[in-house]
């Protein structure tokens, strides 16, 4: 990839932090929203998270990565000739249909579009289109210039190159690119996320447990080493033998548990009111986003670690 420049597409909670990921790192961005209203507002919402940044000692000079952001209400000016084009749009089949369906009318020969979709793969929406070779799922986490993994998911008809490019890019602005090899529902990081909410959501309602120590048993136990490893190196170190000695004393365990729940059942309306009683009396409506800017600034301070570590 040269250096066209990126388009995002969809400025939303995704489309700003992609937004703050590419122009952090030096490149171009040009921004596009249908709604004239959240593009104006685009600035002031980077500007934001940036100072947020620049407080946690990771940016040094948030004035100079909004430099390098412009905003566009029209399309093709903002994605006609960039190198790469970051969807962020509605996560719903139709919204990205018709947008990668105007996509192929007004991009140039080279542009690479990844999409930030969460669930949905690039085949739902890229079918029969001249781009559909240079289109794929790169799925984020929120807020991506904080969490680095990116999830890449070609199509059964993306190109190689186009896998490999996209790589290239995320390693060049310092996210972490993981291949998924084809498509399936959820991708990889919100399948895992989706068995360890199955389990929790089944324990409570059985009774074994309340919310909060659920929450505990991962904050205060689980969630520590995932921090800095996965569930294989979490194994590989919990047992004297590595990962076969663990699995040797412990696989019976985990299979027999496995089998607890052959028919995951849906999250009911009654258990929902009831999960939903439980949090508001740990967390008040109206607390909730200044909870949530704890989390972010609390993930400012981590990511701030680990950049004075060996990970
Ligand atoms: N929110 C998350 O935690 C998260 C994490 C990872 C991936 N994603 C994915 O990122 C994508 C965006 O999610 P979000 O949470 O930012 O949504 P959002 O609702 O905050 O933002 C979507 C933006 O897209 C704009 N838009 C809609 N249709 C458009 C079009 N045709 N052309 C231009 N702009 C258009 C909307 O005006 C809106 O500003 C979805 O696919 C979502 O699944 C979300």
């Amino acid at each position: 990839m040269g250096d066209g420049g990126i388009a995002i597409v969809g400025a939303g909670l995704v489309g700003i932090g992609w937004a703050i990921v590419f122009a952090r790192a030096g490149l171009t961005v040009r921004v596009h929203d249908r709604d004239a209203d959240r593009l104006t507002a685009v600035p002031d919402l980077m500007r934001r998270s940036l100072d947020d940044l620049h407080d946690a000692g990771l940016i040094d000079d948030p004035d100079a990565v909004i430099a390098r952001v412009s905003c566009h209400a029209d399309l093709g000016d903002a994605a006609g000739d960039v190198d790469y084009i970051q969807e962020s749009v509605l996560e719903r089949v139709e919204v990205k249909r018709e947008l990668y369906e105007r996509l192929d009318t007004v991009l140039a020969d080279h542009t690479i579009v990844g999409s930030s979709s969460s669930g949905i793969p690039a085949s739902a929406f890229t079918e029969g289109l001249g781009i559909a070779p240079r289109c794929l799922v790169a799925h984020p986490v929120n807020p991506p210039y904080l969490a680095r993994i990116v999830e890449v998911v070609p199509a059964p008809w993306t190109l190689p190159e186009t896998v490999e490019a996209v790589h290239a890019l995320m390693h060049r602005v310092d996210q972490h690119p993981i291949r998924v090899n084809r498509e399936l529902e959820g991708f990889v990081l919100n399948r895992l996320q989706g068995a360890l909410l199955r389990e929790a959501w089944a324990l409570y309602d059985e009774g074994y447990c309340s919310l909060a120590d659920l929450d505990a048993t991962v904050s205060e136990g689980l969630g520590l080493r995932w921090s800095f490893m996965g569930p294989f190196e979490t194994i590989d170190l919990n047992a004297p033998g590595g990962i076969a000695d663990y699995a040797e004393r412990l696989g019976g365990l985990y299979l027999s548990v496995a089998r607890d729940r052959t028919d995951p059942q849906p999250w009911s309306a009654d258990l929902i009111k009831r999960v939903e009683a439980e949090r508001r009396q740990t967390l008040p409506a109206q607390d909730l986003g200044a909870r949530g800017a704890w989390r972010d600034r609390r993930l400012m301070a981590l990511a701030a670690h680990r950049r004075t570590q060996d990970v």
